[in-house]
């Protein structure tokens, strides 16, 4: 057990920059913590997908596989690349005959436990977004159907098939088995999860628990947003990164004003190797994005009231960036079973 005494020590040393009373407590009791499960949570798979091993390996096959793209350029791989924890480490990607993407490729961490996807939220299953590559112009742009047709005459895809979901390769088969993959992309062994959910407490140093009181403070209202275990409320925020921007977010799917600019709040787990960040890949380090935060963001109609300058010191910037760094799960990162 690491002893009260740190916590209480490290917020004496932070008493002159605004540590508040109540933070001496241990730091479970903060908050954001409290709202945290007390445990990791199971993944929950639908009843018409239900979990094989056979399913996942079909799942893994097809996402690495290039025959889904018109030019057989592109993988689902190609922009969530295991290394850049399933996202991409350019702003945009190329798609088919290098036509040049829209936004940031994000992260497919734990993406099964998201509610809907994209960052509007208008794709409601993950066995639904994988249609979203496949009709888009940029991306795939080759029907689905089509798809399907290239692998009829595959003996081994139609044998994994026939294995996961005891029928020939079909659009559906296509759509659940991606989808079955994707939600055993689960990360829950950072050193964050050992101190919240696995009880050892010396899984954070000093500093990475100073971050991590910073971040669960009304002062950052980092996690206001970026709260629960997955980093994310799901709900659709502006956190001010430009006056005017050139993409609407929400509004593109509800045709609401006050949707303009909103993003679904994206997790921050493994966050280390998600670069560059924001819908647009237009933030390329995490210094940055603490910076852009510590200002207080640009005023936008719809920037959140949880926004302000913070006024942070380059040891609190420091410290929250360590705390960010916790998030990383090399378990995760270095699992074979999510590699080609
Ligand atoms: C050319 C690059 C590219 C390819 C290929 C691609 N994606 Fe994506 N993916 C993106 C981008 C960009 C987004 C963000 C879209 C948005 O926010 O509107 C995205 C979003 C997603 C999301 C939603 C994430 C979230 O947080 O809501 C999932 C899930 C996903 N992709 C899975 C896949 C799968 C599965 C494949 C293969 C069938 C695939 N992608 C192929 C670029 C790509
Ligand atoms: C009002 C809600 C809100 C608050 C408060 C907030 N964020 Fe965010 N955060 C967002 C949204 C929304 C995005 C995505 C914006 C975009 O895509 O342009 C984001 C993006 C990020 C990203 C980049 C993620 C990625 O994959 O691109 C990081 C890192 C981040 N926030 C960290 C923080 C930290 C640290 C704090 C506290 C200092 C904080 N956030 C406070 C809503 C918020």
């Amino acid at each position: 057990m690491r002893p009260h005494g740190v916590i209480a020590l490290t917020c004496l040393a932070l008493s002159l920059l605004g540590c508040s009373k109540d933070v001496s407590i241990e730091p479970e009791m903060t908050i954001g913590l409290k709202n945290l499960p007390g445990h990791f949570p199971e993944m929950e798979f639908p009843v018409e997908n239900e979990y094989s091993e056979a399913r996942v390996q079909l799942g893994k096959f097809l996402f690495y596989s290039k025959m889904l793209s018109s030019d057989y350029s592109v993988s689902c791989a190609s922009c969530h690349a295991a290394e850049h924890g399933f996202g991409a480490n350019t702003a945009t990607s190329p798609g088919v005959f290098n036509r040049p993407g829209v936004r940031n490729a994000p992260t497919l961490t734990n993406i099964g436990y998201h509610p809907y996807f994209t960052r509007e939220g208008g794709v409601p299953t993950l066995e639904m977004q994988v249609l979203v590559p496949a009709q888009e112009h940029n991306e795939f742009d080759l029907n689905i159907l089509d798809a399907v047709e290239r692998f009829k005459a595959d003996s081994l895809v139609q044998s994994m098939s026939q294995k996961a979901y005891g029928k020939p390769l079909d659009y559906k088969v296509l759509m659940r088995s991606i989808a079955m993959f994707e939600r055993t992309l689960v990360s829950k062994n950072s050193a964050f999860d050992r101190y919240a959910f696995q009880g050892d407490k010396q899984a954070l140093k000093t500093d990475e628990l100073a971050g991590l009181r910073l971040f669960y403070s009304a002062r950052t209202n980092c996690f206001k947003c970026h709260g629960g275990f997955n980093f994310t409320t799901y709900g659709f925020e502006n956190n001010g990164l430009y006056e005017v921007y050139a993409d609407e977010g929400r509004k593109r799917l509800t045709g609401l004003p006050e949707d303009e600019a909103r993003y679904k709040v994206p997790t921050l787990r493994n966050i280390e190797v998600t670069a560059p960040y924001m819908h647009d890949g237009s933030l390329s380090t995490l210094d940055e994005v603490i910076d852009h935060y510590d200002s207080g963001g640009r005023s936008h109609p719809q920037k959140s009231e949880w926004l302000k300058p913070l006024h942070l010191t380059p040891m609190e910037k420091d410290q929250l960036k360590a705390f960010l760094l916790t998030l990383t799960d090399h378990e995760f990162m270095n699992n074979p079973k999510f590699r080609n």
